[in-house]
């Protein structure tokens, strides 16, 4: 049994000749960035399997009910479990006495191999500090970008699925759904948007989606040789787009460029800062949207009622609907369960209540967000797939002061990205959903060539 990512299974494509180990960095010409030696491989054995089950059952809908309704606050050990939607919500507003297990590895991993460390908003808990930097994360990315978001989401989808392949025995078209356009936009939109260049785009998914899976999964959170390395190539890519800009700046209003500029007052951005904000940013959507693309597009072709629901929003061109029932379709399958935290003084929650429960100092704290929107003491029909239901009712994009900031990214790249693929017509899964540790990794699906 091993918990690290193999390094010798490779599946990624050879190194290019452009890419050099972290050995060779001193034979590079002056200023030019050494690219560290990453393979992505598997996790296989035991670990991924538990990781696996874990999932399946807190994904139970018996199982969260029957603990809503008879022990809503389990405690075990030094683990806990909110489950019901007032207490999880208590919990997600309280950072100050429940906090997140990977505060200090993403401030390591942020700047591994160099002596120092830069926190990232979801890694700060103090309000102050973190809308601090809040606030300057959103200069950089701003809401009003949606347009020029909706319009590359779109194009990139458009483009990844006119390069489908016609299906080997009939005259259908065919896509992986998964490598080919669910995590191909989000990679476009890094580069054209962000101005991230990314060269080898595969590889490069791969290695956030391995630092996302080793930060958002069971703490304890502890460094890993083979997440330093992937972390260690994410970075280098990053660092070479700060100095391309640096070197020849663009003019193409790069939320790139603007870091850049905000390193001048009043932002005085580091360049470290410059880093971090995209790491974390590009770490919190190409893994993230693919996960809950790969999920919503799953619950569509097991649901026929969610995905005629989803055609008909699409055909309409009624883009906020479209949203709406896709993210409705992801309540039934959210890209995780819910987030842990770490208890930092003995507390009890739900104070008032026949479940009041004083969860310990240092408890692990599993926060069920799923569960909370199946809370019917809460949530209206909770079971019922519903597209008009109240913002309030979600927490798919978190609760409280680590709300998602890049809500307004994921939402349009996803409505985009389904958008191109359901106006396809006839469409049908091809393959199963095939996961590389818990992210969707391929979906073959067909459908008929577009008359022209
Ligand atoms: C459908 C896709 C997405 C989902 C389901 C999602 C979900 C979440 C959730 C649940 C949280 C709270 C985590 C916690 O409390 O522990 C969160 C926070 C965050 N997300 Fe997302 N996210 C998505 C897309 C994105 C995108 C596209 C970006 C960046 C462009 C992003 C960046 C972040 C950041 C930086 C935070 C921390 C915010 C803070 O601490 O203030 N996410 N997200």
């Amino acid at each position: 049994m091993t918990a690290e990512i193999s390094e010798t299974t490779s599946m990624g494509e050879p190194f290019a000749a452009k890419t050099r180990s972290t050995g060779e960095a001193a034979q590079h010409p002056a200023g030019e960035r050494a690219i560290p030696s990453y393979k992505p491989g598997r996790q296989r054995g035991i670990l991924v399997i538990v990781r696996r089950s874990l999932v399946w059952l807190l994904t139970r809908q018996w199982l969260m009910r029957l603990l809503r309704t008879c022990w809503p606050i389990p405690r075990l050990f030094r683990y806990a479990m909110v489950t019901r939607y007032d207490d999880v919500a208590e919990v997600l507003s309280r950072p100050d006495v429940f906090k997140v297990p990977f505060a200090e590895e993403i401030a390591r991993l942020n700047d591994i191999g160099e002596n120092s460390s830069t926190p990232f908003i979801l890694g700060i808990d103090d309000k102050e500090a973190h809308d601090r930097q809040l606030k300057r994360v959103m200069r950089a990315f701003r809401r009003e970008d949606i347009a020029k978001v909706t319009a590359l989401s779109r194009t990139s989808a458009d483009n990844a699925i006119s390069s489908s392949t016609a299906c080997p025995s009939s005259k259908r078209r065919q896509i992986d759904a998964i490598r080919d356009l669910i995590t191909r936009v989000p990679l476009e939109v890094c580069k054209k948007y962000y101005g991230v260049e990314i060269e080898e785009q595969q590889k490069f998914a791969y290695a956030t989606m391995d630092v996302s899976g080793h930060l958002f999964g069971r703490p304890t959170v502890k460094p890993r040789p083979a997440i330093d390395k992937a972390a260690a190539y994410f970075r280098a890519v990053v660092d070479q787009a700060i100095d391309g800009e640096i070197k020849n700046p663009g003019n193409s209003d790069t939320v790139l460029e603007r870091l850049v500029a905000m390193q001048k007052a009043p932002d005085n951005l580091t360049r470290n800062d410059i880093r971090a904000f995209l790491m974390g940013m590009i770490v919190g959507f190409v893994p993230t949207n693919t996960m809950a693309g790969g999920h919503i597009l799953e619950m569509l072709l097991r649901k026929e009622k969610f995905m005629d629901a989803a055609r008909e929003a699409a055909g309409a061109g009624d883009d906020d609907l479209l949203e709406r029932t896709l993210f409705e379709a992801m309540r039934f399958m959210p890209h995780n369960p819910g987030p842990f935290r770490i208890c930092s003084r003995d507390y009890t929650v739900a104070p008032g209540t026949s479940r009041a429960k004083t969860i310990k100092k240092e408890s692990k704290v599993f926060v069920w967000t799923m569960s909370a929107m199946f809370d019917s003491h809460q949530v209206d029909r909770p079971r019922e797939f519903n597209p008009h239901r109240p913002a309030s009712d979600y927490m798919l994009l978190g609760y409280g002061m680590h709300w998602c900031v890049g809500a307004f990214i994921a939402r349009v790249q996803i409505a985009q990205t389904f958008k191109a693929l359901l106006a396809q017509p006839n469409l049908k899964r091809a393959g199963k959903l095939q996961l590389r540790e818990l992210f969707p990794d391929h979906l073959l699906v067909e459908f008929d060539p577009v008359k022209r």
